[in-house]
């Protein structure tokens, strides 16, 4: 008999690999090896650990008060500063807009407001929590628009229960302006929360060793919440976030405690309930093996990488930086002659993984890097394979989707998208279509047919996709 973990390692193969630096989106690597195995050692010792209840498990509720000490520390908080780590940055941006929904139980119908660029997180826990979002487009800079932000809080300040800036956003890896949004939430009294889950764990670093940084820490008056990821740039094991809040009674709305039924009584501080105490844990033996001093030289490694990654890109004519980089988050475009979904399955050809963002309001396909501390030590390979790569897309030339399949997408009604629609686009894309739906070696066909939908219709066909994805693997 196949021993289980053999066959893990076997259906591992197929995945992106999380150790080498190559894998920019996804996963952060810190290429310490050491680093990897004390998360994963720590991660196994307290996997069946349950965090529900920190009196029985009071091992957990130390390495949780430690992370946040260490964390609030970074974030600049003042005494007073309390905090909870969650299962990752969606969790902790799901209950920061929670809290404050729940902090405000007399208005009815309560809004946020939120830059365009603010991550999807914050759409999700509009629909979850029924909050309505009310989006502001963001600057020619990509950053958040102060005047247009405020204006929006004016809109019905007396429904408005937060702001959500970013720190940096994802899409284009800019710092929006913390401070003019924070002072103007805190004259009327409205939470603020700064988005920093993939900042968070990097930006304090690098104003550490000496970087300029726009300021966005709680040494910002006015914000009164941040995310921040230990399983980004912590380099910590998946699984997770800290959400720090400037005071206790800021935090209370968060908690869940029920008496009213005939089991145990309950208290949650986060949306789980039973929770593993391996991430935390693992978080914990990683930000113990680093200290300030490893963070410090990570944040060295990323910041150069990222450095020469901005340079290279300058260097290629096909290719520029959407906004020069405040943290280490790149985001490029092509220009007309280099296809960027194909650029993007020729670096997967050479084994770096780089993710497209599709083209959005008027802005065109953009690649995005998520750089690591890892990837300094194989710089020059990611180099010359982003020039090889290049290269070849701009001799494969534009994938041109069939303008049957184009003039087909813009008919569907992304409402009322049918199985049969789907099969029908799966077909026109030649990736089949019922039984046996596979994710295609060369994404760029798919990806450009997708670029060419509607936001509602690319949503209506992910989640068609998905659908067929996730199906039971039965006897
Ligand atoms: C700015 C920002 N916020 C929130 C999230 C969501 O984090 P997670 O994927 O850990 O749920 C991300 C993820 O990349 C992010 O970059």
């Amino acid at each position: 008999m196949t021993d289980a973990l053999d066959r893990l390692r076997t259906m591992q193969e197929a995945d992106l690999p999380v150790h080498g630096g190559r894998t920019l989106a996804y996963v952060f690597d810190s290429g310490l090896d050491e680093v990897d195995r004390v998360g994963r050692e720590a991660v196994a010792a307290f996997a069946a650990s349950n965090g529900l209840d920190p009196t029985s498990f009071p091992s957990l509720l130390q390495m949780e008060n430690d992370l946040i000490g260490f964390a609030a520390d970074l974030l600049d908080a003042p005494a007073g500063a309390v905090g909870t780590v969650t299962s990752g940055g969606t969790e902790s941006c799901l209950l920061a807009v929670q809290g404050a929904r729940d902090s405000r139980p007399e208005i009815d119908r309560p809004r946020m407001v939120v830059p365009s660029t603010v991550h999807a997180a914050f759409l999700k826990a509009a629909k979850y929590f029924r909050v309505e979002a009310v989006i502001v487009p963001v600057g020619p800079d990509f950053r958040a628009d102060p005047a247009a932000m405020v204006a929006a809080i004016e809109e019905d300040p007396d429904r408005t229960v937060l702001v959500v800036v970013s720190a940096p956003s994802y899409a284009h890896g800019v710092i929006d302006p913390v401070a003019p949004v924070a002072a103007a939430a805190a004259e009327r009294g409205i939470r603020c929360h700064v988005d920093a889950c993939i900042g968070g764990w990097v930006l304090p670093f690098a104003q550490r060793i000496g970087r300029t940084v726009p300021p966005w820490t709680f040494a910002v008056e006015g914000v009164t919440s941040i995310s921040a990821d230990l399983h980004k740039y912590g380099y910590a094991p998946k699984g997770t976030s800290v959400l720090l809040h400037r005071s206790a009674e800021l935090r209370r709305p968060q908690y869940f405690a029920y008496a009213d039924w005939p089991g145990y009584t309950m208290i949650n501080t986060t949306l789980q309930s039973t929770k593993s105490g391996g991430p935390l844990a693992g978080a914990w033996a990683v930000v113990e093996t680093l200290g300030l001093d490893g963070y410090d030289r990570l944040a060295r490694d990323v910041f150069e990488a990222t450095d020469r990654i901005v340079e290279a890109i300058g260097a290629i004519p096909a290719l520029a930086v959407v906004a020069p980089p405040d943290s280490t988050l790149v985001a490029f475009r092509t220009d007309g002659s280099c296809d960027a979904f194909t650029l993007a399955d020729e670096m997967a050809a050479r084994g770096w993984h780089i993710q497209p963002q599709m083209s959005y309001a008027d802005q065109p396909v953009t690649i995005h890097l998520s750089v690591s501390a890892g990837t300094l030590a194989h710089l020059e390979e990611f180099v010359s394979a982003l020039t090889e790569a290049v290269a070849a897309a701009v001799a494969a030339g534009p994938v041109v989707v069939d303008p049957e399949i184009a003039a087909f997408i813009a008919a569907l009604d992304p409402a009322a998208l049918t199985d049969d629609d789907f099969d029908g686009l799966l077909a026109a894309a030649g990736l089949g279509g019922g039984e046996g739906l596979a994710v295609p070696e060369r994404m760029a066909p798919v990806n450009a047919m997708i670029d060419l939908a509607s936001p509602r219709m690319r949503e209506a066909l992910l989640t068609a996709f998905m659908d067929r994805l996730q199906r039971p693997n039965r006897g």
